[in-house]
């Protein structure tokens, strides 16, 4: 089982960090993968105009990418309102603690408060006067009942089905401890093995800088996305974050992270992932025997060969106008049989019928 909150269009950070690992699970497990949109909301409940159109382009993605919604079950979070339910009972024997120490809840307050606080200052052209009122408000407006039961949300969704591993990347091990931690309180509490303790199932992340060697991120303006035309990703390939220290085509390169060049060279982090031949690319950079734009040209047709499969089968999906409709709907029902079934024994168990 796993979620992604519903952003909109992925880009290949979430390609290489997730949905990869994703495709190739469902040859080994039964899958759930569903659409966060109420998670959605415990930081964005003000700006909810655009969780439709973004789930619909991030399931196409999916697709796109390879989820097999007649293999898996791709759903929508909201379209089970069980998990609501689920996540109301363990909230009762949550305690507070579990919550205000997790990681995550602090780091994310911090950041999230950053970014409202820069927002609100953008819109009054802030004074310094009304700075630090409009700090605590920004913060005061994140603490919420439902931001900080995000973890409590999450746990019922893996632990409703039943999940013996999540797919995760490293930022959300703290939240799937959380989830063992519930589970284990629960069958405690209440006796024997009704909710089963997910373990993690870490994806090694290959590092994939953005175009400006920052960390690729939707908010740096810096991803490459899935869906890029052959000349939008072309343009991107050509524009990338290189090796700074090189002035010449002769210049020796630097095209790993190393003190010369902190955040590596991007293209060449491209090439490990898109062209089997990347290692005469390092020993040619290295020897100052290539070109930036060379090297860049010769990157285009394995990155673009990628990509037009892609495109091709995610266009396959969006033809179809009520094709994702459907895809949701059928995993609404699977999905709701299960979670039904594991909601039975938990209200049996804590003697509520
Ligand atoms: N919290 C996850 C994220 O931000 C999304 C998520 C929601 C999730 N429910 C989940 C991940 C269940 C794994 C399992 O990426
Ligand atoms: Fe990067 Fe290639 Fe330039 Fe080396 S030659 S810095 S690998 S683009």
């Amino acid at each position: 089982m796993s979620g992604m909150r519903p952003t909109g269009r992925l880009h290949l950070g979430n390609y290489w960090g997730a949905l990869k690992n994703w495709v190739s699970l469902q040859d080994k497990y039964q899958c759930y993968f569903a659409v966060a949109d109420w998670h959605m909301l415990t930081t964005g409940y003000d700006d909810t105009a655009g969780l439709v159109d973004n789930t619909r382009e991030m399931v196409l993605d999916w697709l796109g990418a390879g989820v097999d919604p007649e293999r898996s079950v791709v759903f929508r979070q909201s379209d089970v309102p069980e998990h609501a339910e689920l996540a109301l009972l363990l909230g009762m024997i949550t305690p507070l603690s579990w919550l205000e120490n997790n990681p995550t809840w602090k780091e994310q307050l911090q950041e999230l408060a950053k970014t409202k606080r820069e927002k609100m200052l953008a819109e009054t052209k802030g004074g310094t006067a009304v700075k630090t009122e409009e700090s605590t408000e920004a913060r005061e407006e994140l603490r919420t009942h439902g931001f900080l039961g995000y973890p409590v949300l999450q746990s019922a969704d893996i632990l409703i089905y039943g999940a013996e591993v999540v797919p995760v990347g490293q930022d959300q091990l703290p939240h799937l401890e959380l989830s063992r931690d519930i589970a284990r309180k629960f069958n405690s509490l209440y006796g024997g093995a009704v909710l089963t303790e997910p373990k993690p199932l870490l994806t090694e992340t290959p590092k994939l800088p953005g175009l400006d060697g920052r960390k690729m991120s939707k908010s740096y303006g810096n991803a490459i996305d899935l869906l890029e035309t052959a000349e939008s990703l072309s343009k991107k390939v050509m524009t990338a974050y290189t090796d700074p220290t090189r002035l010449r085509a002769t210049d020796p390169g630097h095209p790993e992270p190393c003190p010369e060049n902190p955040p590596g060279c991007t293209v060449f982090a491209l090439h490990k992932l898109y062209n089997p031949d990347w290692k005469t690319r390092e020993d040619e950079c290295r020897a100052g025997k290539i070109g930036c734009v060379g090297c860049k040209k010769i990157l285009l047709p394995p990155i673009e060969s990628a990509f037009a499969a892609f495109r091709e089968r995610r266009a396959s999906y969006a033809a179809d106008k009520t094709r994702v409709e459907q895809v949701l709907e059928a995993g609404r029902k699977k999905a709701k049989a299960t979670a039904e079934r594991t909601l039975e024994k938990v209200r049996r168990a804590m003697k509520l019928r």
